[in-house]
């Protein structure tokens, strides 16, 4: 039998190798016919990715006469077009009207959803639900697919550790190994398991690389670090995203050892082809070719060559090797090789993707109905509910009961607009659930709701015109005074027995180009929440918020508080079903939330220094401040539910292990509080001795368990010599024998632990 088995598997491995190669073959000989055909001018043509007119942009520049140059043969791919028509006609163009009808590709920011628009990706990553992100891909993939798109600029998975970012909505937060996992879910749920499928999508990781770390958090602003901490904390996500077949991946706008990552050889060959082997191909980002002129590179046709042959295949918006390379060929900056290598690699995604057998990968009007379905608003409802995190419940105010009269708070009480969050540029926020409307649908005629919206967003006249650049998120429109609206909300707050405030920051406060010096809830909204405080009456703070804020006095006087990001087109619907108990909440966060702005950075996995601070006292020259303390308000992997979970104490299988050898560490978990739940149990380790000092604590493990109330269970991880590599300073990839600790528990502030051996 088991004979049997090892040969079908290996006739099968060969029937697929086979398969695979025979694809291949296929795909070289068309790809070969073609580029005999082509000139140099239309195979420079390939590299070039525009945005027409109209389309909403993220950088000042705009493609002009794009049809015209689509004719020529000049694009390789659009993006910013909206809509299944559109793309049609811009395709129908290419494919009837040039020379050689080469089909454009279609990208867009697909970002957490197409339209059917899921929680902001830092939300979604608190799910720690692998399972349930790559589902959201799949449905953005399918939805967007149905559009006509090919191509999403997803999944971002740039660390982060600096919540002034805005940024950090879009990724998965501060930890490399839950990133890595969270890249691989979301490149498999686009991309599937064959591009050709017409409901798929080729998906584009970025920022390459390490764009999350832009010193003091300010957007586009410089990069530098070691290679040691680059290899160990920042890199793992994007190869992963490699390992999991990305077919592109997006140069990033920062510069890397004073290089830009745009025409970084080390980082666009060296690494990312040499050493991961990727074969797909590069773009840049939006004019992050052109923008290396600023970064001081040089002249257009110099950063062009410099980018070309640094490893860049496609130039996102901005025209450099559209309008240089020609003449820099003729010149020797670039050789012919090293176009032909890069249009070959944008004709590979075509061919991989299927669209030179249907241009249009089947899109037709009766696929609109695969968009915006009950099915994905239902995904969405279940994904934003997942997402959400509870930062504080004080005496079990939540969940609350459907009944009596509830007062809904706040200027995101009633704000269609600002539940999408940032990156949903196909969503239609018109389509969004509010949270009051949420609210009404799931508490119905049992209890009585009143509203009010107590203050604007901000009052702050400057900062707001810079949020609304996109839209009016926060609302200029309001004609009454900050006192006559905080005394409507006063007097509202009276005449009910609990007062949930929705209140935070508008979708547009975080995402690009929105870094934050100051990370509060603005002043106008914090005078509503100290005016409400002071009714004495009990309040549940529904925080909206693309990072991490600092909330000292929230946390010290508002008895609950649900973070609840921004969840998307269901947002209202699943705050309220989490708010009266119909979800009970298991989001864990995976971004520290600092106690002040002087901590940052502040993340879970730091070195312990010469002078480590031990909480509780304050000795002189030790690791520490004066004024504030070293722990954050909220750490990594933080997140309470209705109910309690305890945790034994970790029990190891054996003392030591070998090279050959598993670990088994087990805990019981025991649900001891009144309500079923969800609990993601976190595993940690720690070297004690290494040849480079080691992190305090390092993810290694979680797995998300339900329980019913009363239950317990023994969850089992096991770990062996492979979970404790790590880059060493030759950047080799090694474990090392020694002590070790396991750590295992709740978040990564309280854990139990054990210790055990890796001999050699
Ligand atoms: C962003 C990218 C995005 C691109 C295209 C850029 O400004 O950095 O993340 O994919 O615009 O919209």
């Amino acid at each position: 039998m088991l004979k049997r088995t090892v040969l079908l598997s290996f006739l099968f491995a060969v029937t697929a190798s086979y398969g695979q190669s025979a694809r291949n073959n296929a795909m070289d000989q068309y790809i070969n016919a073609l580029m005999q055909k082509m000139t140099l001018e239309e195979k420079i043509g390939q590299l070039n990715l525009l945005i027409p007119g109209g389309s909403p942009t993220t950088g000042s520049v705009v493609s002009s006469n794009v049809e015209a140059k689509i004719k020529q043969g000049n694009v390789g791919g659009l993006f910013g077009v909206i809509g299944a028509d559109k793309i049609r006609q811009a395709q129908d163009i290419a494919v009837k009207q040039s020379r050689l009808k080469i089909p454009l590709i279609f990208g867009s920011d697909v970002i957490h959803g197409h339209k059917t628009t899921f929680p902001i990706p830092l939300g979604l990553s608190c799910s720690w639900d692998t399972a349930l992100i790559r589902r959201t891909a799949t449905i953005a993939a399918r939805e967007g697919a149905a559009d006509g798109l090919s191509w999403a600029f997803s999944p971002m998975v740039d660390i982060a550790r600096d919540p002034r970012w805005g940024r950090i909505a879009e990724g998965a937060g501060e930890d490399a190994f839950l990133g890595s996992q969270v890249a691989r879910a979301m490149v498999l749920g686009y991309q599937g398991n064959d591009l050709r499928n017409p409901s798929s999508l080729m998906a584009c990781v970025k920022h390459f690389a390490l764009y999350g770390a832009a010193e003091a958090g300010r957007d586009y602003n410089t990069v530098d670090m070691s290679r040691v901490r680059m290899y160990n904390e920042y890199l793992p996500p994007y190869k992963a995203a490699v390992e999991a077949g990305t077919g592109s991946v997006m140069s990033s706008f920062n510069t890397i050892d004073q290089i830009p990552a745009t025409g970084n050889k080390w980082l666009l060959t060296d690494l990312l082809r040499k050493e991961w082997g990727f074969n797909g191909f590069v773009v840049s980002d939006y004019t992050s070719l052109n923008e290396m002129g600023s970064h001081g590179m040089g002249d257009l046709a110099t950063i062009s060559a410099l980018a070309l042959n640094a490893g860049l295949d496609m130039d996102m918006v901005g025209e450099g090797f559209l309008t240089t390379l020609k003449k820099s060929l003729q010149e020797g900056k670039v050789t012919q090789q090293a176009i032909d290598q890069a249009c070959r690699r944008i004709l590979e995604a075509k061919y991989k993707l299927g669209l030179f057998s249907d241009p249009y990968r089947g899109i037709s009007a009766s696929r609109a109905a695969e968009i915006l379905t009950p099915e994905n608003r239902m995904a969405a409802r279940e994904a934003a509910a997942h997402s959400f995190v509870l930062l504080k419940n004080e005496n079990q105010l939540l969940p609350l009961k459907k009944s009596g009269t509830i007062a809904v708070i706040g200027p995101l009480a009633d704000s269609k607009r600002n539940m999408l969050g940032t990156w949903s540029v196909s969503g239609d926020w018109q389509q969004s659930v509010s949270v009051i409307e949420g609210i009404r649908t799931v508490v119905g005629n049992k209890a009585t709701i009143l509203y009010a919206k107590g203050a604007n967003i901000s009052d702050d006249r400057n900062f707001v015109r810079r949020v609304n650049m996109l839209g009016m998120e926060v609302d200029t429109t309001e004609k009454r005074s900050a006192d006559e609206m905080l005394n409507e909300a006063v007097q509202v707050a009276q005449e009910a027995d609990v007062v949930i405030a929705a209140v935070g920051e508008a979708a547009d406060m975080s995402g690009e180009s929105a870094s934050r010096a100051m990370i509060n809830i603005p002043e106008s909204q914090q005078n509503l929440l100290k005016a409400i405080a002071k009714t004495g009456k009990k309040i549940v703070l529904v925080l909206f918020n693309g990072r991490p804020l600092t909330l000292n006095w929230e946390a010290q006087n508002i008895p609950a508080i649900l973070d609840v990001w921004f969840g998307g087109t269901e947002a209202g619907n699943a705050i309220a079903d989490v708010v009266f108990g119909n979800y009970n909440p298991s989001g864990k966060l995976t971004a520290t939330f600092p106690y002040s702005v002087g901590q940052i950075p502040v993340y879970y996995n730091h070195l312990n220094t010469g002078r480590p601070f031990a909480v509780g006292d304050w000795p002189k020259f030790k690791s520490d401040y004066l004024d504030i303390p070293n722990e954050p308000l909220y750490p990594f992997g933080y997140g309470l539910s209705y109910t309690n979970f305890t945790y034994s104490k970790p029990a190891l299988d054996r003392t030591s292990i070998g090279a050959n050898d598993k670990l088994r560490v087990s805990v019981n978990v025991t649900n001891s509080g009144n309500y079923d739940g969800e609990e993601t149990v976190q595993l940690y380790t720690r070297q004690m001795v290494g040849s480079i000092a080691r992190p305090v604590k390092e993810l290694k493990g979680f797995q998300k368990i339900w329980l019913r109330k009363g239950e317990s269970r023994e969850v089992v991880f096991t770990l062996s010599v492979n979970d404790l590599k790590f880059y060493n300073k030759d950047l080799h990839w090694v474990y090392e024998p020694g002590e070790f600790k396991v750590f295992v528990g709740t978040d990564s502030g309280h854990t139990g632990e054990a210790g055990f051996t890796v001999t050699k």
